[in-house]
Order: C-alpha cells, then structure tokens, then sequence
C-alpha cells in the first residue's frame, strides 16, 4: 500500500542458536572463505579491470574481503555519458512505478539479502553484529521505505485551482547528472545517497568508500534486481580527486550527494566554484560532514543514564559515528562519581573481531584512522594539559586496534576538545559549578562544528534553557539522551554550520532535494 506511512524495521537480535544468527554466521563464512570482486558499473558494462585494490577486514587487515579496481578518468566520463542515456525512459517513469521499484529493494534488504548486507558490513567494516544490523538492515530499508513514501505525499499536495486555472507542480529530477560520494561508515547512508536521488527520477555516478566498496555493491546489485535499469545507477570506485575533478568539470553536473569530512567537501565546493561558468544548471551540493559531539552534564543529571548514554554514543562502532560524543562538559561536583560510573562499564568492554558475536567493540576502519587517533592519545600522554584517566592503548599488530579512551583535558579549548577525532576517545572538561551557565554559553562557539549534542539534567528548567542556549549550536540535539542513533522518520538526521548542508536525511524534506519541479497553470 503506497500511502500507508511505513513503520521502522524492526531490529534482530540474533541469539545464540537462533534462526536469524545461523543464516548470518553461513553468510559470514562465505565471505570471509574468499577474495569477493567487486567490478565498476558503467551502463550495462561491467568491468572488473586490474583489481589492485583490495578491501582488507579492519580486524584483521592481512585477510582480504573483497578485491576492485579505481575508475579511471575516461570510465568515469563514459559512466556519465550512461547516465544521459538512460535519464529520459526513467524519469518519464511515473513516481509511484520508481517508488515500487525502491520498494521493492527495501523488502529484497529485509529478507535475501539481508545476511550478506550485514556480513560484510561486519567483515569489511568492522561493526559488531548489532551495529550492523541497525545500519545495513534497519536504517537502509528504512530510508528506502520511508522515501519512497514522502516522496508520493508530496505528490499528492498540489497547488491550487480556480474557476479559471488548473494549477500543477511536477516533480522533475535536476538538470543533470547526481554525483552520490559515501563514506564507510554507514552502509546505509551509501545507500540513501544513491538511491535517493534515482526515486525523483535522477541518474546517478555512485563513488563508494574504499573501506566499504563490498557492502555498497551488494545494495548496488540489489537495486539492479528490484528493476533499476542500467545506467540510473552507476557504481564507480575511484581514487577521490580523479573521481571529484572529473565530475565537477562536466557542464552537466546537477548535484553532489556527499557524506564525508568537511576537507573534502570544501574541495568539492571549491572544484564547483572553479567550474560555475561552465554549468547547464547550479550544481546542488548536499554535504553531511564531520563533528565534535557534546554530552553536556548539569549536576542534577541522572548519572546512571549519562554513563550509560556516554560510553555508547563514544565508543559503539568504534566511536566512528558522525554523530559519536567527543567532548564532554561535567561539574566538578559530579565528576569524580560519573568518572567511577563509566569507567566500571568502560573497563568491562571487550573487544575483539567484529564477527566475535560477544564484542561490543572491533578495530578502526584503517591505517591512517588508527594514526590519526593514536596522534591525539600520544599527544594526551604528553602534554601537561591532559590527564588519560583511562584506556590509551593502541596496537595495530593483526587489526586497528584503539581502546576505549577517557582523557580529562584541563582546559576547555584542547585540541582534544575542539577536534574532531572519529575514533573511540572522549575527552572530559569538568567545569566549576559555579561556571554552569558560562560553559554551556561556550560550548557552541568552541569548534566550526554543528552536528550533533545532548544536555542531561533532571531540572526542567535548566534543560529547556540548554535548549534555547543551544538553538543554533547543532542539527541534532538530544535531551537526556545521547547524541547517537537517530532513526529514520523519528529524528530527521543532519549538523548545521561547518557540520554540513543540514538537509535532514530521513525526513519527508529530504527527497525534495533532488527534484527540479516544474509548475504549470493551465487557464480554462
Ligand atoms: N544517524 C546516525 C546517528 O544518529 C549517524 O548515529
């Protein structure tokens, strides 16, 4: 039913022994058993070309997942060619045929293909079985489903008519070509980025992130069986400044879906800025960037549910969420028993391969992940303004392992409080009591940053005036609960400022974005 309102896919739990945990571990063997080649996807091409590149598992980086190759320059340009091929039958497509077809998709991720989405979301991603699950099962089919229905809503809402005009607004896709780059962390929003944009009635170049070139495809593959034709989507690994420069040098560039950090994305913008006079149409440029995440503690705060909000928003997939809390405000008065708190969950945690069913944690994502985090720990361990309070320890000997961190920095302004780290380290500042308000008055203006953060108080009042303190600071805000875990439909996702574009993926706004609508008044 069309215009039935979807609701959020329930999540598996996978017990031991059951069912679901069988067919997942059966799905885990067999793509851990063998090297998984991932070709490029150019219109009804399918080429495999040198594939010396390779996925490796995080946890264990000498084991291969998956094998592929970089586009090149001229794949890329005849990938674009493709899309200008296929563009007119699709979007003469009506919108409820397209919908059917994204439909169609999520119900494919529900059932068949739901194991392989989440085994090599674990094996090439690193994320523990039920990280997995919410991201390449739940949020995935959620976008897909919840799209799709926004999307006929907005359709039904027309302008309106007179005795003397009939007036309608259609949604066409944008003038040009969709340019989708996704990151590795989340396999969904790899997914929404692509397939959004092909429901208005987009084509669409699909980079996906070296570190999770496996997952993105399988959903690639997917979409192909639910009926996407070829040349809507096309799947492109590609070295970034080959595949960035390329796309934003064609006059014929509509948009760039991007998900990524804020580097990058200004180099896109850069790129489109160099190009402007050289447009068919102005690009569209969706970026959802990096972050430093809050949790802000008021010394009314139940402490129970700061511990257990924090060390989940920090450390749950490696603290390599967008939206993952980095920095913490908590009165002094308070913070030597929530330290206590934490730490007694903190030093419980295991970690270990993302397929160990009992890990809460795996390795980072990469190499230069693993140096990037252990720079601010070394950093922590040498410097006078920081105290490790506990975890620290970094080895990188079979996987990229970063253990669960607590710096304490004493002053606000650290490097560890103001930059984004994307690993699982989460710096403390515990501020005077009697400096409340002044902290959270600074809390916005300490980083470019507005992604995601949370205030955790039991006093109503002080928590509604954090709320309007905190108005402009982030896209995200959360009262007392962390700051990680939106889910589609029920907390629209996206950071505003330096954090990105803000377009709120997973609200009925969102699929707007890729649509050029044409009004027409018709005079009887
Ligand atoms: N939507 C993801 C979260 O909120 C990034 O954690």
């Amino acid at each position: 039913d069309f215009m039935k309102k979807p609701t959020n896919e329930p999540i598996l739990e996978y017990k031991k022994g059951s069912k679901e945990r069988t067919a997942l571990e059966e799905a885990i063997k067999k793509y851990s058993s063998k090297e998984t080649v991932v070709p490029l996807r150019i219109g009804k091409e399918k080429i495999n070309g040198k594939l010396d590149k390779r996925q490796p598992m995080p946890f264990d980086h000498k084991r291969t997942l998956a094998k592929f190759s970089y586009a090149t320059k001229d794949q890329i340009k005849s990938a674009i060619e493709a899309t200008k091929a296929a563009r007119e039958d699709w979007e003469k497509k009506p919108l409820k045929e397209r919908a059917d077809i994204i439909l169609h998709a999520a119900d494919l991720c529900a059932t068949k293909y739901r194991m392989a989405l989440n085994a090599t979301t674990m094996l090439g991603q690193a994320k523990n079985i039920i990280q997995a699950e919410i991201d390449a099962a739940c949020e995935l089919i959620d976008f897909l489903r919840f799209n799709a229905f926004f999307a006929l809503q907005h359709e039904k809402y027309q302008p309106i008519s007179t005795k003397i005009s009939t007036n309608k607004m259609i949604f066409r896709g944008l003038e040009g070509f969709v340019a989708a780059i996704a990151p590795f962390n989340f396999t969904a929003i790899g997914g929404n980025l692509a397939s959004a944009p092909a429901l208005m009635g987009n084509t669409v170049l699909w980079k996906p992130s070296d570190t999770a070139v496996l997952s993105n495809y399988i959903i690639f593959e997917i979409l192909e069986e639910a009926g996407i034709p070829p040349g809507v989507l096309n799947f492109l690994p590609s070295d970034g400044p080959v595949f960035g420069d390329t796309v934003t040098a064609d006059p014929s560039l509509g948009a760039i879906n991007f998900t990524g950090s804020v580097p990058t994305f200004k180099y896109l913008w850069r790129k489109v800025a160099e190009n402007l006079d050289n447009y068919e149409s102005f690009p569209r440029l969706v970026g959802e960037c990096g972050g430093k995440n809050f949790h802000f503690v008021h010394k009314s705060a139940d402490l129970d549910s700061v511990a257990a909000g924090t060390i989940r928003s920090a450390y749950e997939y490696q603290g390599q969420k967008c939206s993952a809390v980095s920095r913490m405000y908590v009165p002094e008065s308070v913070w030597p028993k929530l330290r206590e708190k934490i730490e007694s969950i903190r030093k419980n945690i295991k970690m270990g391969d993302a397929t160990d069913g009992s890990v809460f944690m795996s390795s980072v994502i990469d190499k230069k992940a693993f140096d990037r985090v252990k720079g601010y720990v070394e950093m922590a361990k040498n410097s006078s303004d920081f105290e490790v309070v506990a975890g620290g320890k970094c080895d990188d000997s079979k996987g990229y392992f970063v253990e669960p961190t607590i710096i304490q920095s004493k002053r606000p302004d650290s490097k560890l409080m103001t930059e984004e780290i994307f690993g699982p380290v989460l710096t403390v500042y515990s501020y005077p009591d009697k400096d409340t308000e002044k902290t959270l008055n600074s809390v916005k203006d300490a980083t470019p940053y507005g992604l995601t953060g949370a205030v955790f108080s039991n006093d109503k009042e002080f928590l509604y005036k954090a709320r309007d303190t905190l108005k402009d600071a982030v896209g995200n805000l959360y009262l007392n609960d962390k700051s990680t875990g939106s889910i589609v439909g029920q907390q629209p996702f996206g950071g505003s400022r330096m954090s990105g574009t803000n377009d709120k993926a997973g609200s009925p706004y969102y699929v707007l974005k890729w649509t050029s609508p044409q009004t027409i008044k018709e005079t009887s």
